[in-house]
């Protein structure tokens, strides 16, 4: 197996708590959690005698439909709830089980690079081979298709709005995609953690809205991100049918249903008040243009159209451990990101504010210092 990269970075981090404290950018870990309105439903659910035995292995329908019509209310896609829709514990658990689904022993799992560092544990577990498109940064992150392995690919993952890249889909992005699946054959993964999470006006953009696209692949989205549930461990398959049923069946034996009053509680999260979603994501914009305020007149021009983060060069002689050592501030490393992810960082706005301005101070005193 890969190295897990988040478990290490914890492990490095711990490592240098000396006692001094230190400012973490380096976790994507939402820090503000669900309305109340959430939490009263999974109150309420949990207080009831009915709710206690195993949940239905598929989950609630009545969640399947709600996913489903928030698809529909929120980005246009039409989904059959019965066929179309697995609830799963977390993407994280969707994006390893897409690859036992999709890939058999020796065939190949196209990844984005750069890319989430969870996507090369499911190509290693299912025996697979993993190959890169790049998403070059002047062509706006939108995948080299030409430089994409077409030989024997099971799956290629995509990542819009894109951890750690932080940009949107780009116009013609996911058309392209689904024309690769037409002529390879590989089944197209799209991991919408972020979908909602997009700024200064832009509309979330679901890959199942392109034409074609369900007939090729299947899309995840996460209660993490837009509501502010990370803990709670809920995540989408939704698109191809195929592809739903078998992770239902890999499910059927690995698992029973997510605990009913969860499942409960993100009917009321999807169905009800919307305006906790557009706060959250007001709030990582404004953080963002913070951001580019303190940053870019030490690093020059960046980019961060969604997600909550900002991806970064270092500039030259700053690394992470510098960084961790001398400056008491913690970014994800680039190295974990895939191959073009050396001499980069990922910085997390998912902090408070307080926190937020004295990564700030201290990045900005590093930069100085290596002008
Ligand atoms: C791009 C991306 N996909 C998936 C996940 C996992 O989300 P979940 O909490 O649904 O497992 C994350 C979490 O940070 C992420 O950044």
């Amino acid at each position: 197996m890969p190295e897990q990269y988040f478990g290490s970075l914890l492990g490095r981090v711990a490592s240098a708590t000396d006692g001094v404290s230190l400012i973490d950018l380096g976790r994507g870990n939402p820090e503000t959690g669900p309305p109340a309105h959430v939490i009263d439903a999974l109150v309420q659910a949990a207080a009831r005698a009915d709710v206690h035995g195993y949940a239905p292995f598929r989950g609630l329908p009545e969640l399947r439909a709600a996913l489903a019509a928030r698809y529909s209310e929120a980005y246009g896609v039409t989904l059959d709830a019965t066929n179309e829709v697995a609830i799963l514990p977390g993407t994280k658990t969707a994006i390893v089980e897409l690859s036992l689904a999709l890939a058999e022993n020796g065939q190949t799992v196209v990844l984005p690079d750069p890319y989430y560092p969870d996507y090369p544990s499911g190509p290693a577990l299912a025996g697979a081979d993993v190959a890169y498109v790049p998403l070059p940064p002047w062509n706006g992150w939108r995948p080299d298709f030409s430089q994409a392995a077409t030989d024997n690919v099971a799956a290629l993952y995509l990542n819009y709005p894109s951890n750690p890249a932080a940009v949107a889909a780009p116009d013609g992005a996911f058309e392209e995609a689904v024309a690769y699946a037409q002529t390879t054959g590989a089944a197209i993964v799209h991991d919408f953690a972020y979908g909602d999470l997009v700024f200064d006006g832009r509309e979330p953009r679901s890959f199942l809205a392109t034409p074609g696209a369900k007939e090729v692949g299947v899309e995840m989205f996460s209660m993490s991100k837009s509501y502010g549930m990370a803990g709670w461990r809920v995540g989408f398959v939704v698109g191809n049918a195929e592809i739903v049923e078998r992770i239902n069946l890999l499910n059927d034996h690995c698992r029973v249903g997510i605990f009913r009053p969860i499942q409960e509680a993100c009917i009321a999260a999807l169905t009800g008040p919307q305006d906790s979603v557009a706060e959250r994501r007001d709030t990582y914009q404004r953080r963002r243009d913070r951001v580019f305020e303190v940053l870019e007149p030490l690093l020059g021009p960046l980019t961060c159209e969604g997600t909550f983060y900002i991806w970064i060069k270092l500039p030259e002689g700053v690394t992470f451990e510098t960084l961790l050592t001398e400056h008491r501030v913690v970014v994800a490393p680039g190295e974990g990101f895939g191959p073009s992810g050396a001499g980069h960082a990922r910085l997390s706005l998912a902090v408070d504010d307080e926190t937020l301005e004295l990564g700030l101070e201290r990045l900005a005193s590093a930069f100085d210092a290596a002008r």
